[in-house]
């Protein structure tokens, strides 16, 4: 569905056959539908009377994002232990923390905010939402799922901004990220930050964008035995339990950013030491205060 749409006035989101979603394929529609009606396009929703789980549909307020209000014939129950319902913040509105903590206390409620899953799904959503707060330009959607018998949790966030090659565009790099695929890597290297490279860089820049926030989740995922998944505009990168994967035969145009990143929770054992390899990998040295994690 991502890949259509281009030079039509009218797109029909068709749910019919929808029975579930995998949070990326639930924040990326809903990023791509909102850049459409964004630009003026007529979006409309169809196939909702035959839909096979329109509950979990409205639970999880994937048709309240589209704008769409249907009388909901169950009682909400609270999300927690299985998923956490869409939110969504832009630059002006949103906080990375409480979001990224409400996600972290909906997906593990029975995880205390010192244990290690606890404290690398935080630190990954917190860095996946702050850059789409502060490089996008645009609005971002998040959405979380706990997988029990795969002991795996899933975090997606997807926003309608200007992708990671704009966010390129007028530094001293720009050359370098001159194709989505490039700018991808240029961003997954250590110590690399937009916010750096501008002519005239915000001199409070340097403590928020050290440029290490996606290559430090990149080597998360690594080490609990997840996946990294990016895409933006035709830009892809996907490594699973740290190789790369080669890249889907469908072409997949999305605009924006989509990044997905999921864990195995049994696979997290010492955060503090997972930490410290991965800041040692990319040349960072140790680090004693948990603050300067979060980038
Ligand atoms: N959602 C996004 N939209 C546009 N550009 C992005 C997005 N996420 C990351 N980037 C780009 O990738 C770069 C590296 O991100 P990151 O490693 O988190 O470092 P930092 O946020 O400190 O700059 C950012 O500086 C930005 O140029
Ligand atoms: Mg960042």
């Amino acid at each position: 569905m991502l890949a259509t749409g281009e030079g039509h006035p009218a797109i029909e989101v068709d749910i019919a056959a929808v029975k579930f979603l995998t949070p990326a394929a639930i924040v990326a529609i809903l990023a791509r539908c909102n850049r459409w009606k964004r630009e003026g396009r007529d979006l409309s929703l169809v196939g909702v009377e035959s839909c096979e789980n329109l509950g979990y549909l409205q639970r999880i307020d994937f048709l309240t994002h589209l704008g769409v209000e249907i009388p909901e014939n169950f009682t909400r129950r609270a999300a927690s232990g299985r998923f956490v319902p869409v939110q969504t913040l832009n630059f002006a509105s949103g906080e990375v923390d409480r979001i990224a903590s409400e996600i972290t206390r909906c997906t593990l409620p029975d995880a205390n905010p010192e244990d290690d899953v606890y404290r690398i799904l935080q630190y990954a959503a917190g860095e996946l939402l702050s850059n789409a707060k502060y490089h996008s330009g645009g609005r971002a959607y998040v959405c979380a799922q706990f997988f029990p018998t795969r002991n795996q949790v899933r975090i997606a966030v997807a926003d309608d901004g200007m992708g990671i090659r704009g966010s390129f565009v007028n530094t001293s790099r720009e050359d370098e990220a001159n194709t989505p695929d490039a700018a991808i890597r240029l961003a997954l290297q250590p110590r690399v930050s937009s916010a750096l490279l501008r002519p005239n860089p915000n001199p409070y820049a340097g403590q928020n964008h050290r440029g290490v926030g996606l290559s430090i989740t990149r080597i998360l995922a690594k080490e609990a035995g997840g996946q990294l998944t990016i895409a933006s505009e035709d830009g892809w990168f996907d490594e699973l339990h740290s190789t790369e994967q080669a890249r889907p035969r469908p072409a997949i145009f999305f605009p924006g950013t989509l990044v997905a990143v999921s864990l195995h929770r049994d696979q997290i054992a010492d955060y503090a030491a997972m930490h410290a390899e991965a800041m040692s990998q990319i040349g960072m040295g140790s680090i004693d205060t948990p603050g300067m994690f979060m980038e």
